[in-house]
C-alpha cells in the first residue's frame, strides 16, 4: 500500500517538566489573575521530573509515524544535548530527521515547564535556533520526496517561510498550516502565503485576528475566503471545520482530567491531517484529531498521550451540515 509521505516543518525543542507541593498557583490579588510566583532565593522542592522533547512540528512528526505514514521532520537545531535528546526521540518514534538544519551558533529550543497540579503551567523559554530561521538555511531543501508539508510555528521568520512556501508551490506540494503567533502577529506577511495553503488549522483567538466572525463557525466560513479547508478549536468547547462542502461542528471527545495541555492544539491539527490524506471523511479526521488531543492533555509532555494506529475511537457530540 502507498504510504502518503508527510513533511513537518517548524520547531523542535529538548522540555524539562518539573512539579511538586512548592510549584502552585494563586491568585494575584492586583492583578486578578493566578500566577506562579517565586520568592527570590528561595529553594524549592520539585518531587516529580520529566524530560520529554516538544516543539509544534516534532510532535506533528510524531502523530503522522504513529499513523504509519512516512513521516519527517524539518527544523533548526543548535549543536548540543538538546539536539542530541530531539534526534534520539525522533530515531526512535520513526521520523526521518535527514534534512533538519543545523545552527553553528545558536543552541536548540529548550524549555523548563512549572506545572500545577491543575494542569496550568509557566513555561521558561530559551528559543535560541527557533529565533534564527533564514532562508538561506531553506532555500537548497528539495520537496519532491513529501507528498504534503505540516508548517507549524516558525519564529515569526516570514522570509525563511516564505521562502518554503514558494519551493512547495513550484513543486505543486500540498500545504497544512498551523501558524504560531509570531506568523499571526505580521499578518501583512502571513495574508499572502495563505494562497498556497490547502488547510489552515487555528483555533478561535487566531482566527480572529484573520477574519471576523462572532462564533467558531462563522470564523471558519470566513476562512473559506482564502484557503480551500478551514479549522477553529475552542479548547474544550468543541471545533468547526468547513472544507466548502460539509460543516463539522464537534464537541468535547471526553471529559478528561487535564494533566499537561502542552501540545494539544498540535495534536489536533496533526491528528485531522493524519486522517485527511489517507482519504477519510471531515468528519472522521476531526474526530481522530479530537481524540488524539484530548488524549495528550491527559499525559505530561506533547508526545507520551499520542495515539498509535488501531486505536479504538468512541463516537463524539458532532452534527454535519451542508455548507
Ligand atoms: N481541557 C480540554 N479537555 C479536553 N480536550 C481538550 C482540552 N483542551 C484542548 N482539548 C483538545 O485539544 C484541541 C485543541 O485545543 P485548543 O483549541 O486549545 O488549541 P490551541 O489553542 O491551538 O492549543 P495550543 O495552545 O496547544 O496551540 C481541542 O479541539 C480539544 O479536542
Ligand atoms: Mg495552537
Amino acid at each position: 500500500m502507498y504510504m502518503v509521505r508527510i513533511c513537518s516543518i517548524g520547531a523542535a525543542s529538548q522540555d524539562v517538566f518539573m512539579s511538586g507541593k512548592d510549584i502552585k498557583s494563586h491568585l494575584d490579588p492586583v492583578e486578578h489573575v493566578d500566577v506562579e510566583s517565586f520568592k527570590l532565593g528561595a529553594k524549592l522542592e520539585a518531587e516529580k521530573i520529566d524530560f520529554a522533547t516538544g516543539g509544534g512540528a516534532t510532535n506533528a512528526a510524531v502523530t503522522f509515524a504513529r499513523q504509519g505514514l512516512d513521516s519527517s521532520f524539518i527544523g533548526k537545531l543548535g549543536r548540543d544535548i538538546s539536539a542530541h535528546g530531539v534526534i534520539v526521540e525522533l530515531d526512535n518514534e520513526n521520523v526521518n530527521t535527514q534534512n533538519v538544519v543545523y545552527d553553528e551558533t545558536n543552541g536548540t529550543q529548550y524549555s523548563t515547564i512549572l506545572l500545577t497540579d491543575s494542569g496550568e503551567r509557566t513555561i521558561l523559554i530559551y528559543r535560541g535556533v527557533a529565533n534564527s530561521h533564514k532562508p538561506a538555511d531553506y532555500e537548497n531543501l528539495d520537496f519532491t520526496q513529501y507528498d504534503w508539508l505540516y508548517i507549524s510555528s516558525f519564529g515569526g521568520a516570514m522570509d525563511a517561510l516564505d521562502c518554503i512556501f514558494q519551493i512547495a508551490s513550484r513543486l505543486g506540494k500540498k500545504i497544512a498550516f498551523n501558524p504560531g503567533g509570531a506568523e499571526l502577529a505580521q499578518m501583512d506577511k502571513l495574508k499572502p502565503l495563505l494562497e498556497d495553503v490547502e488547510i489552515l488549522i487555528v483555533n478561535k483567538d487566531e482566527a480572529q485576528l484573520i477574519v471576523e466572525g462572532g462564533n467558531i463557525e462563522e470564523l471558519a466560513r470566513h476562512l473559506l475566503h482564502f484557503v480551500p479547508l478551514a479549522i477553529v478549536s475552542d479548547g474544550p468547547n468543541g471545533v468547526t471545520a468547513c472544507d466548502g462542502k460539509t460543516v463539522v461542528r464537534a464537541g468535547m471527545y471526553e471529559d478528561v482530567k487535564v494533566v499537561d495541555r502542552t501540545g494539544a492544539g498540535d495534536a489536533f491539527g496533526s491528528g485531522f491531517l493524519s486522517q485527511w490524506v489517507i482519504g477519510r471523511s471531515l468528519k472522521d479526521s476531526i474526530v481522530f484529531a479530537s481524540a488524539n488531543s484530548t488524549s495528550v492533555v491527559t499525559k505530561i509532555g506533547a508526545k507520551a498521550g499520542i495515539l498509535s494506529k488501531g486505536v479504538v475511537l468512541h463516537a463524539m457530540p458532532l452534527s454535519e451540515k451542508p455548507f
